[in-house]
């Protein structure tokens, strides 16, 4: 049977029987309106701890724009119906009362981990991250805890957070699960009209056929950016940024003789949506 934590005593009491009976404990941090991306985390957590727990709350502080944090999709009921089907599985669902009694005023600084990308365009939203998967991580103590690859600079932060903040934990990162036609699942994409939905393949298929172009090293890093820039242009989407990174260190790649494991990492609008994706790869 699912169980829904909704404050704070009713998780520490689970968690607590769980370390006296030495049971392993995955973790699946979300902010729900779930998809396959959503639940391949959570069945990778379930094949490898005896219990789960999937976290949903919509973390208002990692929102830079009040527009986008309104607009976020908000469903859960039907994340919870579709949690259901799980056995060992536990949601905790807690509301900003219960996650912000007051407001943080602790502040994180990742250095140029935050400066560039997500970062750049959108100032604060890793503090805001970095703050609520830090109380998360204290209040669940996971054992094992899983992100998607679908946001590659979360996962570098998170990375950094475990390791400056010594988290006993593990963490565990999950390829992209894409639709049929390549587009990355996510929350956002049930925001778009259907012409965006179709407009919105471009995405994918500009980051897999850049990738076989620099497989090839047939263009240079600045032909490549270039290319992709007119792609876009002409399709007439908004591409905010299209970066051609290492995929550990985020720094930018200007030579591809010196790498070995390539990120490209783009985030684009479709109307109003602003949408996120990456592929890596070696070279
Ligand atoms: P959210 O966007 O709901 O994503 C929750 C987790 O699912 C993240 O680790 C994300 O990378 C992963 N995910 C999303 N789409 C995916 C896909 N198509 N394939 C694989 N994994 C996917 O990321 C957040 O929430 C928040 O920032 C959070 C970490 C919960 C902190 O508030």
């Amino acid at each position: 049977m699912l169980q829904v934590f909704e404050n704070l005593s009713t998780l520490h009491s689970f968690r607590q029987s769980l370390l006296q009976s030495g049971l392993s404990l995955g973790f699946v941090p979300t902010m729900g309106a779930l998809h396959q991306g959503h639940l391949a985390l959570i069945e990778r957590a379930l094949q490898e701890n005896d219990q789960v727990i999937c976290s949903i709350y919509v973390n208002p502080t990692q929102f830079n724009n009040a527009q986008d944090l309104a607009k976020y999709p908000r469903d859960f009921e039907n994340d919870l119906a579709q949690l259901q089907k799980f056995s060992n599985l536990h949601v905790f669902l807690p509301n900003d009362q219960v996650m912000y009694p007051a407001p943080a005023l602790l502040k994180f600084d990742f250095g140029y981990l935050e400066q560039v990308m997500e970062g750049h365009f959108r100032p604060g939203h890793f503090n805001g991250v970095a703050m609520v998967v830090s109380k998360l991580f204290h209040l669940v103590k996971p054992t094992r805890a899983y992100f998607g690859q679908k946001d590659l600079q979360q996962t570098r932060i998170i990375h950094r957070l475990v390791q400056d903040l010594a988290f006993d934990l593990e963490l565990v990162i999950c390829p992209t699960i894409r639709e049929e036609d390549g587009l990355a699942m996510s929350s956002r994409n049930r925001r778009l009209s259907p012409s965006e939905r179709i407009a919105a393949k471009l995405i994918p298929d500009t980051l897999f056929s850049a990738r076989e172009v620099i497989q090839v090293r047939k263009n240079s890093i600045e032909e490549i950016k270039n290319l992709v820039h007119k792609h876009f242009e002409e399709a007439g989407l908004r591409i905010e940024y299209f970066e051609i990174v290492d995929r550990f260190t985020l720094l930018p790649i200007e030579n591809l003789d010196n790498v070995k494991e390539v990120a490209l990492c783009i985030a684009a609008y479709l109307g109003e949506v602003r949408l996120l994706d990456n592929v890596i790869f070696g070279v």
